[in-house]
């Protein structure tokens, strides 16, 4: 089990710390896990002139699974683009392939009162947003910022083939086909031609799943209904660009952004792992990010790259027992919990976990 350690920019290497703990005790149990790190994002490019430097992407194409962080800041927003640190993690997903995003949101009971959402709304949420991660309007051609009759103009293109919204359509079907077999297509095809052929091709799809139900929704009305009664989804497959948008809306319903984890898997089954916050640059090196996001990352690569749901299990009721204790990072505080930093709540959990082996 290689894992590429890619802590990245702001708070991604302290919350990715307390992960690495974790893993290291794992490896004091006798699993064989290796560990490397590389640099990448605004620190890589600081070190070498670029944010995803060769020996980064060496790395991350041998690993097994890929452990991230976060990247940028804002003295990185400036650079042309190429150099920012926001264009290594896409070129990541696009050159290893990772196209489906796995981003739940789930509300843990401990932390009902952490959500700005009344307990009738939110109570026993448990939600997958299936994002596409390599096309869409995030990677489609034309593109830029060009000078039109002495005027400047900024072109985007939305694009989807048909293939790539087929593939990421079986994953829906078969993770709804593992949870509560209810997948819920959300599109804009009243407005968008490629969201038209998305729909067609998710309906094309579906009859392979008989067992599953599918239903379509606008991305207005899943916005809506996401506060409205989230409770009623189970698996969301969608597009590049409103699943980034949906999944931190879900991210707001689980209490905490801080609380996230996600898994980029490709058609091989490699993974890169990374909570859904980002850099935070403005707590960066203050010990009060919460690292639960990354460690509930570090539980899914043991479900999704190594078949090792038992050790994932593990993780998750470690975090569940840490926060049944009252200890909470600033992110989730409520009165009469304990506050604590970004190592004592790893060490935690670490702690947790360690007696859930005897
Ligand atoms: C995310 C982030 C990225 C995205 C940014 C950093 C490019 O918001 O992973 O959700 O838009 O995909
Ligand atoms: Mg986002």
């Amino acid at each position: 089990m290689k894992i590429a350690v890619l802590g990245g920019d702001g708070i991604g290497p302290e919350v990715t710390r307390e992960s690495v703990k974790l893993l290291e005790l794992l490896k004091r149990e006798g699993l064989p896990l290796q560990l490397e790190e590389a640099l990448i994002g605004g620190c890589a490019y600081d070190a070498t002139g670029h944010p995803l430097p060769a020996a980064t992407m060496a790395l991350a194409r041998n690993a097994d699974a890929i452990l991230f962080g976060a990247e940028g800041g804002f003295t990185y927003e400036s650079l042309p683009r190429g150099l920012r640190p926001g264009d290594a993690l896409l070129t990541l997903r696009k050159e290893l392939d990772l196209f489906a995003n796995y981003r739940p949101a789930k509300a843990f009971d401990e932390l009902i009162g952490a959500s700005p959402f009344k307990p009738s709304v939110i109570d026993g949420l448990d939600l997958l947003i299936l994002r596409e991660l390599t096309s869409d309007v995030y990677f489609g051609e034309p593109r830029g910022i060009s000078t039109e009759r002495g005027k400047r103009v900024g072109r985007n293109t939305m694009y989807y083939h048909e293939d790539e919204i087929a593939r990421i359509a079986h994953v829906g079907f078969r993770a709804a086909r593992g949870r509560r077999k209810k997948l819920c297509s959300v599109d804009k095809a009243n407005a968008l031609e490629a969201m038209e052929l998305w729909r067609a091709v998710v309906d094309e799809v579906a009859p392979e799943y008989p067992d599953v139900e599918l239903s379509h929704l606008y991305v207005d009305a899943a916005a809506m209904t996401l506060v409205r009664n989230p409770r009623q989804f189970d698996v969301i497959v969608t597009g590049n660009i409103f699943g980034d948008i949906l999944s931190d809306e879900a991210a707001m319903l689980a209490g905490s952004i801080g609380m996230l984890p996600s898994a980029s898997i490709n058609a091989q089954g490699k993974g890169l792992y990374e909570p859904v916050h980002g850099c935070a640059p403005d707590i960066a090196g203050k010990n009060v990010a919460n690292p639960l996001a990354s460690i509930l990352s570090t539980a899914m690569m043991f479900r999704q790259s190594f078949a090792r749901a038992d050790i994932a299990d593990r993780i998750e009721g470690a975090v569940r027992s840490v926060l049944a204790s009252g200890l909470r990072t600033a992110d989730i505080m409520e009165p009469g919990a304990r506050l604590v930093g970004t190592s004592q709540m790893g060490d935690a959990v670490v702690a947790a976990m360690a007696a859930s082996r005897r």
